[in-house]
Parts: C-alpha cells; sequence; structure tokens
C-alpha cells in the first residue's frame, strides 16, 4: 500500500493503472476509520483492480469551527486497517494541497441537498460537493463508495454526478456510485467516527436511537406515517440524554415527505439526535419499505 500526500502524484497513479486496463474503486472518508468504512473498502477491494481510499477531514462541510477541531485524526491507525484490508493507495493530503485556493463553486441539487441535513447544517452538503467532485476529477474513479449510514449524502452525490452526466463529463458518466449497508455496534448504535466522542453514560443511551427507529417499523404496520413519525420521536425523547433534532419519513429517491404509506415505492425514516450534555450530535436512518 502505498501512501500519497500529492494531487499530482496521485494523478500520475491513477492514468498509469487506467493505461494498464485496470479498474479503480474509491473510497472517500476522514479518517477514524471503523468496520463501517472498512466494509466499503473490502468491497472494492473486490469488485475493482486497485483502490484508492481518500483520508482527508474536509473543512469546508463543516458549519461548526467547534466539530472542526473535535474531529478525530488517526491516520497511523488508518493506514494500518487500509493496509490490512488490501487497498492499494491512501490519500491523505493536507488542506492547502485540496484547496490551493478558496472553492468558491456552489452546489444546488433541491431538494436531496436542502431539507434535513441540509436544512439544519446550512452549507454543509456544498461543501461535500466541493471535496466529492475534487475527489472524482482528480481519480476518474470506474466505482466509489458510499455508506448509507449518510442516507442523504448519497442523494446529493448522485444528483451531483447526475448533473456531471448532464454537462458531458466523461468521467461522470463512466462513474458508478455504490451504496452500501449501514455497519452496526452489536446494541444497534450505527458505527461512527464521532461515537469515540461519546461519554461512557452517553454511549449506553445511545442505541436507543436504533431500538426505537426498528420498533417504528413494527407500529408503521397498523397506523399511519404521521403517527409512526411521532412514535419514534416520543420513544427517543423519552430517555434522558437523548433529544431528537428532526425526524422525517421521505421518498428514499426524491428525499421529499410523504403523507402516506403509498406516495412512494421505496420510504426512508431519517433521524437526527442530540445525545449528552456536550451534546453529541448523531445520525441514523431506517427503510419501512
Ligand atoms: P465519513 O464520515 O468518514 O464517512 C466515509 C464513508 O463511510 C461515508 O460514505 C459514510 O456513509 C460511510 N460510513 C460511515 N459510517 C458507516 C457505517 N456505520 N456503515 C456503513 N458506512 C458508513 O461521509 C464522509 O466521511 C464525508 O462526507 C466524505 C464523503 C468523505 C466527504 O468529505
Amino acid at each position: 500500500m502505498e501512501i500519497i500526500n500529492s494531487v499530482k502524484e496521485l494523478k500520475a497513479k491513477v492514468s498509469a493503472l487506467r493505461s494498464d486496463n485496470k479498474t479503480v474503486g474509491l473510497v472517500p472518508t476522514m479518517g477514524a476509520l471503523h468496520a463501517g468504512h472498512a466494509s466499503l473498502v473490502s468491497r472494492s477491494v473486490k469488485e475493482n483492480d486497485a483502490t484508492v481510499v481518500s483520508v482527508f477531514v474536509n473543512p469546508t462541510q463543516f458549519n461548526d469551527k467547534k466539530d472542526l477541531q473535535a474531529y478525530p485524526r488517526t491516520l497511523e491507525a488508518d493506514c494500518a486497517l487500509l493496509e490490512s484490508i488490501g487497498a492499494d493507495y491512501v490519500f491523505a493530503p493536507s488542506v492547502e494541497e485540496v484547496y490551493p485556493e478558496p472553492d468558491t463553486r456552489t452546489f444546488s441539487y433541491p431538494p436531496t441537498d436542502t431539507v434535513m441535513e441540509g436544512a439544519f447544517r446550512p452549507g454543509h452538503f456544498n461543501g461535500v460537493c466541493q471535496i466529492v467532485s475534487k475527489l472524482f476529477m482528480f481519480v476518474e474513479p470506474d466505482r466509489a463508495y458510499f455508506g448509507e449510514k449518510d442516507f442523504q449524502q448519497i442523494a446529493v452525490i448522485k444528483a451531483m454526478v447526475a448533473d456531471y452526466v448532464a454537462q458531458d463529463a466523461e468521467w461522470a458518466k463512466r462513474l458508478d456510485i455504490c451504496p452500501c449497508p449501514i455497519v452496526r455496534e452489536e446494541d444497534g448504535l450505527a458505527l461512527s467516527s464521532r461515537n469515540t466522542l461519546l461519554a461512557d453514560n452517553e454511549r449506553a443511551i445511545a442505541p436507543n436511537i436504533y431500538k426505537a427507529l426498528k420498533a417504528s417499523v413494527e407500529y408503521s404496520k397498523t397506523h399511519t406515517v404521521e403517527e409512526t413519525k411521532q412514535f419514534a420521536i416520543e420513544e427517543i425523547n423519552a430517555v434522558e440524554g437523548l433529544e431528537v433534532q428532526y425526524y422525517d419519513i421521505v421518498n428514499a429517491l426524491t428525499l421529499e415527505s410523504v403523507a402516506s404509506w403509498d406516495d412512494a415505492e421505496h420510504i426512508q425514516g431519517c433521524i437526527t439526535v442530540f445525545c449528552g450534555a456536550t451534546p453529541i450530535r448523531l445520525i441514523d436512518n431506517i427503510n419501512y419499505k
């Protein structure tokens, strides 16, 4: 496995792979890697001749400076994990390398980037599109892997790629976006780099989020969308130390709220919960149909 810090070197490596007719998989991450990230990387290793994993805490997607500062950084351990699962290249650039000048591009794909996380974290998805579009243009991968943990992020990235396809970008036409299932702890908590920031008492109550979501799927079989939404919110808010920021039940493709279970073919519930005194912001989601 090779660790690459410069864009120039990254481009040289992938263009050599391409001239050898090798397929390239890309897994974008912000590091502090866990089994959720590892599942994406393992899949890429299986499906492509070469796998590039980017490890970069992207400042432009943090709307909260404190969150950016607190974000865990564990590059050495990340590289050890990536090597053990067969990644070929780790791209770990500095901020100056990625943004030699401020990125002033704006991306807008409503409603995917305006609802839920888009509404509560202004500018977040614009920053995600800035970094992910740069990574796509640096690597021009055949496949890129994203976790359903960030369900809305996948919808936004798919909309962005469709927009580049409409503009005739060759790299976008070749690119396949591959969603991967959420990896959870045994007690149901979705793995997240932010979980390491939870105090023991916070870690102990956090699994109630998924527990409530699962119970709500059962409940939904005999109740309306609105009743189901309220049920999940009340179950979680009843736990001391947990507070729902929003819970929305949406069309899984467009992310628009649904009013009835017949409104869409695929329906997803997307939640954000504040956990503990700090508080730590945890996201999760569940499929209803
Ligand atoms: P990060 O939070 O590091 O996540 C990197 C990828 O791992 C994302 O696609 C995310 O959905 C996936 N992932 C995280 N936890 C997971 C879990 N428990 N199960 C399955 N997949 C999981 O998402 C980002 O970074 C950034 O926004 C990024 C796309 C890298 C752009 O900066």
